[in-house]
């Protein structure tokens, strides 16, 4: 059993992310903090409650956190036709009834790591802005942290310029000053997502999980639409979920240990993971970057999941 603390910023792939967590029996997810990223964080926020109360899970707690990026002025990231200006696609689910139950994302991630029950896995499947802030203000914790995962980076792509990802790019003095926090980060960049495409016949099975499959349908359906306008095919890269699933199943993934620095200030690397393998700066790992997985294992993992979450709900 692990203690499962999810920062997102649903966001259509933190959604099935959160599905996939929350349909393992061996995980106790034991809360959720939300962060502005995808969309702004009053939509990340309503969306993450929203999902929840869809998924009988409203026990679980949600304190927002940060919307405005640790270490700059928030850009513009124009990226409302990956996620939909309500960063849900516009998906049909009712306002949730419950509310946060902190708008202090520090104090709320501190109690809940000092409180845990079983070993915490930290999973960042946003920018890095609530972590950041977390370890300024409560250094402590770090230690009491058992395992921290990331979906950012990426060692030798990017998905926002030709070197950046989109959750590091978002907020790169964020991620810098966690990766220089002495959190061990696991970081499942777009080295590893970009290898899998998780292609529409995939999702099938939710045609026949009534009112479960009509919601997915309406969040993959456009998030499927963006990404075959640029692959021309009908595919997404499910990144969050994939990081969920190094962060369920350790060792899912190969990985190698490095030290990961984040540039800051480059015109034309503005926001890019450097990812040392062979201490060229004379730097002990900080981290491990992820390379491969299997697709078809990670596939059969997630839909099986999900699949059970719809079963337990009744669908
Ligand atoms: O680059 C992919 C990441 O950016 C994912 O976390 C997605 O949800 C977006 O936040
Ligand atoms: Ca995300």
């Amino acid at each position: 059993m692990i203690d499962l603390i999810i920062d997102t910023d649903p966001g259509i792939d933190d959604a099935v992310a959160i599905a996939l967590a929350l349909g393992i029996a061996d995980v106790n997810v034991i809360g959720v903090t939300t962060v502005g990223g995808n969309s702004g964080l009053e939509h990340t926020t309503r969306n993450a409650l929203r999902l929840l109360e869809f998924l009988g899970r409203s026990d679980i707690p949600v304190a927002s956190g940060y919307d405005q990026p640790y270490g700059r002025d928030k850009q513009e990231t124009g990226y409302e036709p990956v996620h939909g200006h309500d960063g849900f696609a516009g998906v049909d689910l009712p306002e949730p009834a419950a509310t946060v139950v902190s708008t202090d994302s520090s104090a709320f991630l501190a109690e809940k790591i000092r409180g845990a029950q079983n070993p915490v896995t930290l999973i960042a499947i946003g920018p890095l802005t609530n972590i950041a802030h977390l370890v300024d203000a409560y250094p402590d914790v770090i230690p009491l942290i058992h395992r921290f995962v990331i979906m950012g980076g990426a060692a030798r792509t990017g998905n926002v310029t030709p070197v950046a990802e989109f959750n590091i790019w978002h907020d790169p003095e964020a991620a810098k000053r966690v990766f220089a926090s002495g959190l061990q980060t696991v970081m499942v960049g777009l080295d590893v997502t970009h290898s899998v495409r998780t292609r529409e016949p995939l999702w099938e099975w939710l045609n026949s999980k009534g009112r479960f499959g009509e919601v997915f349908n309406g969040l993959i359906g456009p998030y499927t639409d963006f990404y075959s306008s640029f692959y021309g095919e009908r595919m997404t890269h499910q990144h969050d979920a994939m990081a969920m699933a190094e962060a369920i199943w350790p060792g899912l993934m190969t990985s190698e240990a490095a030290f990961i620095d984040v540039e800051t200030i480059g015109e034309l690397t503005d926001g890019m993971t450097v990812v040392d393998l062979n201490m060229r700066k004379g730097q002990l790992p900080n981290g491990f970057v992820t390379w491969t997985i299997d697709g078809d294992d990670f596939h059969d993992r997630l839909m099986g999941a999900m699949n059970q979450l719809a079963t337990n709900l009744g669908y």
